[in-house]
C-alpha cells in the first residue's frame, strides 16, 4: 500500500464542507487503488485568526514542507481583511513554496451543462496555465497623499528579490494608489516552458500566450520576448498570442480553438473564472498550484461563499476534482481518472447540488461520488 501525507487546510465558509467530501472520496478511492492518505490538518482561516491572531507561520511552513502535498478549501470571511486570509494564507503558500504554475483545466465533463449554446464536451477541453507568483500579484503597492514622497517596495521570491524606490510628487488635494506588476525573465520562461511541456505531454499542438501588449508594452513585450525564446525549443508546437480582452470573447465564441493557454497571473485569474463558467460553473472547476520541483497545492478555484457556510449547499465536485489532480500529481493516475469518471457519472445520473439546479446536500453528492468509485471497480 502506498502512503501519502497531505496537509489539509479546509479554511473558511464552505471550505470545510467541500474538503470533507474530497477526503471522503480520496479515502474510498485509496481503498480500491491501494493507497492511503494521512491528513495533517491545519486550522488556518478567519476563525483561527480571530481566536489566535495567527496565519500561516514559520512553524506551520516547516511542518507543511515535510508533507507530500497541500489540499486547500477556500479562504475569505467578511469579518477579517483579505490581506489576512488571502495574503496570509493562500498567496503566502503559493509564493513561499514557489508554486509558479497555476494549472486550471477547462473541461466540460459529460453531464455538466455549459451555458454556451451548441457547444459540447468535444468543444470545451483545454488547459489554462496561469503564472502564479509575479505580475500584479507581486505585492508591491501602497498609497501616496499630497506632497513629495519616495515610495519603497520590495518583493522577495525564490528566484530574486526586487526593491523599488520611486519618487512621486502628488498635487495638493490629490491622493494616489499604486500596485506594481513585476515580471522576471526566469519567472516568465519557466511557466511558459511548463505550458509547452504540458502540450507535448498531452499530445496537443498549440500554445496560446495571453497578454495586453497593446496597452501595457513595458511588461508584456517582455513577456512575449520570453515566450519567443522558449518557443524556439518546441518547433513541433505552434503558438500564437491573444490579447486578454479578445480571449474573453473567444473562450465563448470558439472554445474549441484552445489547447494550452498560458497567461500572466492577473489575466490568468480572470479568464479562469470565465473558463469555470463555460465548463458548467464554479462548482466544477479545480486548480493546482504546482511547483514541479517542490511542494504543490490543490484547491477548488471557487471562493469561500460565506453566505452558504454550514448549510451543506455547496457543490463539492470542484474540491473532489482538485483531490483527483493531487493524486495524479502524486503518480496515482488511474485513481485520478477513476474519480473524474465517477464525477461524470454522478453528473449524469446522480444527485445535484443547488448550483446545478438540484437540491441534494454537499455530503450526499460526496457519498454518491465515493459510492460510484467503489461500484466502478467492483
Ligand atoms: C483564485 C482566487 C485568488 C486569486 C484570490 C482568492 C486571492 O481568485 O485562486 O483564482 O486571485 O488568485
Ligand atoms: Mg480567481
Amino acid at each position: 500500500m502506498r502512503h501519502y501525507t497531505i496537509s489539509v487546510i479546509p479554511g473558511d465558509g464552505i471550505g470545510p464542507e467541500v474538503i470533507a467530501e474530497a477526503k471522503k472520496v480520496l479515502e474510498a478511492t485509496g481503498r480500491v487503488f491501494d493507497f492511503r492518505c494521512e491528513w495533517i490538518e491545519f486550522p488556518f482561516g478567519a476563525e483561527h485568526y480571530l481566536a489566535t491572531g495567527k496565519v500561516v507561520d514559520d512553524e506551520a511552513l516547516r511542518r507543511i514542507a515535510e508533507t507530500d502535498a497541500i489540499l486547500l478549501g477556500a479562504l475569505g470571511d467578511p469579518r477579517v481583511s483579505e490581506r489576512v486570509t488571502l495574503g496570509g494564507i493562500v498567496l503566502k503558500l503559493r509564493t513561499y513554496f514557489d508554486q509558479y504554475v497555476n494549472l486550471r483545466p477547462v473541461k466540460l465533463l459529460r453531464g455538466a451543462d455549459t451555458p454556451l449554446r451548441d457547444k459540447t464536451a468535444a468543444d470545451i477541453n483545454f488547459y489554462v496555465v496561469r503564472e502564479n507568483t509575479e505580475d500584479l500579484y507581486s505585492g508591491v503597492g501602497g498609497r501616496v497623499r499630497e506632497g513629495e514622497a519616495t515610495i519603497h517596495g520590495a518583493m522577495h521570491r525564490r528566484l530574486y528579490s526586487a526593491y523599488f524606490d520611486v519618487s512621486v510628487r502628488v498635487e495638493p488635494q490629490e491622493e494616489l494608489a499604486y500596485q506594481i506588476g513585476v515580471l522576471s525573465r526566469r519567472g516568465c520562461e519557466r511557466v511558459i516552458r511548463y505550458a509547452f511541456e504540458l502540450a507535448r505531454r498531452k499530445g496537443l499542438k498549440r500554445v496560446t500566450g495571453v497578454d495586453k501588449v497593446n496597452a501595457m508594452p513595458d511588461i508584456y513585450e517582455f513577456w512575449r520576448e520570453c515566450f519567443e525564446r522558449v518557443a524556439r525549443d518546441y518547433p513541433d508546437i505552434e503558438y500564437e498570442y491573444n490579447l486578454v480582452d479578445a480571449v474573453t470573447m473567444w473562450f465563448i465564441r470558439r472554445p474549441e480553438h484552445y489547447q494550452v493557454v498560458v497567461a500572466p497571473n492577473l489575466f490568468g485569474d480572470i479568464i479562469t473564472d470565465l473558463g469555470a463558467a463555460i465548463q458548467g460553473g464554479m462548482g466544477l472547476a479545480p486548480g493546482a498550484n504546482i511547483n514541479p520541483e517542490g511542494l504543490s497545492m490543490f484547491e477548488p478555484i471557487h471562493g469561500s461563499a460565506p453566505r452558504y457556510k454550514g448549510q451543506q449547499k455547496a457543490n463539492p465536485m470542484a474540491a473532489v476534482l482538485a483531490g483527483a489532480m493531487m493524486m495524479e500529481h502524486l503518480g496515482e493516475v488511474d485513481a485520478a481518472q477513476a474519480i473524474e469518471q465517477a464525477v461524470e457519472q454522478v453528473l449524469q445520473y446522480g444527485p445535484r447540488t443547488y448550483d446545478l439546479g438540484g437540491n441534494a446536500l454537499t455530503y450526499q453528492v460526496g457519498d454518491a461520488i465515493a459510492e460510484q468509485v467503489r461500484a466502478n471497480t467492483k
